[in-house]
This record gives C-alpha cells, structure tokens and sequence, in this order.
C-alpha cells in the first residue's frame, strides 16, 4: 500500500500515519520528524531546517524532495509507505510522481483529512511530543505522564517551538496557500479519499482502513 495523508496542521496525520504503519506493516515517512530528528542530532540537515521550521515556513524544495527521494529508494519502501507531510506544494507532488515512475510504482491513495481550523488549533495548542521517540500526546485528548517522563523510552517531553501561536497562524496561512493546492492535484489523478478528522482517533482509523 503506498498512501498520502494530506490535511491542515494539527488534523492528525502524524497521529493516523503511526496507526495506519501498524495495521498495513509500511514505513511511515514523516517529514517533519525527519527534519526535527536531524535538529535533535545538529546535523547539517536539521541546522539548515531549523529557521523554516520554527517561524511555520516550509523548507525549500531542492531539500526536501532530495530528502525524500533517498528515503524511498531505501529498501523497507519496496512493500509500501506512508508519506505524512509530503507533498506539501504542487513541485513536491510532481517530483514524488517522477521518482515514483523511476522505482515503477505508483500510489495507491491520496488521503484527505479534514476538520474546522477551530478544532486544529485546539489540537495544536496542546500537543506535546517526546523528544526521545516522538511520541506525541495532547494535554487534554491523550495527557503525557505528569513527571513529563515518555512511558515508551523515559525521553523528555516537551511543546514543539512551531506549536506556538505565531507559528501556528503562519503555517495555517502556508497550508491554505500552497498545501491545498496539492488537493486538487491528487483530486485531477483520480486517487483522492476524503475523511472526517473531526470523529475520535480509533473512528478516523477506521474510516481511512475502510476507504482502502
Ligand atoms: P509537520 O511536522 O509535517 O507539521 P504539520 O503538517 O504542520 O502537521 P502536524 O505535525 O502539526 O500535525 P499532524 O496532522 O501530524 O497532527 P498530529 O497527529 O500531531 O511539519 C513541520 C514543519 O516542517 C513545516 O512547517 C515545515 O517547516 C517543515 N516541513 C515538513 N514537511 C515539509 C515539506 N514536505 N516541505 C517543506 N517543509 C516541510 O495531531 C495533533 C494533536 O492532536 C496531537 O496532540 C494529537 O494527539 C491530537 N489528535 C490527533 N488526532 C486526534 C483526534 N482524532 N481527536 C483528538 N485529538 C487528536
Ligand atoms: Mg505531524
Ligand atoms: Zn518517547
């Protein structure tokens, strides 16, 4: 299965990506994991992201479809993926689509997830995420341990630096001007699904398994 989880900041791609890995057995390719695990590393990478990130741009482009294009021609891809946070304008998906005819396959599904910017920004506001395996949790739907301690690896949790107000609105105004564009995109190749974001994480799940 090779899928594409599309949607606002703060739907719950990254949330649906790691579930959806589990059921299908692909690897999930978050971009913005791999961006924050290079910072965490202070590679050249993650320092050259950092800026882009942290006021709610996006990384250029020459980065980031390098990025990726190393990532699926790594071996675990060859069964299926998971892209979340990928193509994020229109030249990343007509870049994802060259790379995917180089390795001869194709995807399967475009996954939109959608809810009100209310509910996203209520989502965003209270995740926290582990700084060890990055976990991800929210103060109210999902709360972390109050030692601030992540039960899976004993990391740190802490709030991710975009996860504040003004980056929130910049990435929000990103999406709508960039982002949703990519849509249409996967709407004009036939392979867009549409989900309602706004339901309970397990319903969200199931709606997605049962589209594909
Ligand atoms: P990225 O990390 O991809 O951030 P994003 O797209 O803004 O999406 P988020 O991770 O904020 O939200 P999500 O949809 O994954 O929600 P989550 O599951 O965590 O990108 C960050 C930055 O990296 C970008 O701004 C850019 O600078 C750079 N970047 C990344 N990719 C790039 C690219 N391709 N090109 C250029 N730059 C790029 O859920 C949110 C919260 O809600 C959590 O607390 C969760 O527990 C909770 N939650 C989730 N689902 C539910 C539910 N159904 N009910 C209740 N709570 C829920
Ligand atoms: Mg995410
Ligand atoms: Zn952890």
């Amino acid at each position: 299965m090779r899928l594409v989880l599309l949607g606002p900041p703060g739907v719950g791609k990254g949330t649906q990506a790691v579930r959806l890995s589990k059921r299908l057995g692909v690897p999930h390719i978050s971009t913005g994991d791999m961006f924050r695990e290079a910072l965490a590393k202070k590679t050249a990478l993650g320092l050259s992201a950092k800026e882009y990130i942290d006021s709610g741009k996006l990384v250029p482009d020459d980065i980031t479809i390098g990025l990726v294009r190393d990532r699926l021609e790594n071996p675990d891809c060859a069964g299926g993926f998971i892209l979340d946070g990928f193509p994020r304008d229109v030249a990343q998906a007509e870049a994802l689509e060259k790379i995917l005819e180089i390795l001869g396959v194709s995807l399967d599904a475009a996954i939109y997830i959608g809810a009100g910017s209310r509910i996203v920004v209520k989502r965003i506001a209270g995740r926290r995420v582990c700084e060890g395996c990055g976990a991800t949790y929210h103060i109210s739907f999902n709360p972390p341990p109050e030692d601030g301690k992540c039960p899976k690896c004993g990391g740190r949790i802490y709030q991710r630096v975009d996860d504040r107000q003004e980056a929130v609105r910049e990435r929000l105004k990103v999406y709508k001007a960039l982002t949703e564009p990519v849509v249409d995109y996967y709407k004009g190749l036939g392979i867009l699904k549409v989900v309602n974001g706004e339901e309970d994480a397990n319903e969200v799940l199931e709606a997605i398994i049962s589209m594909i």
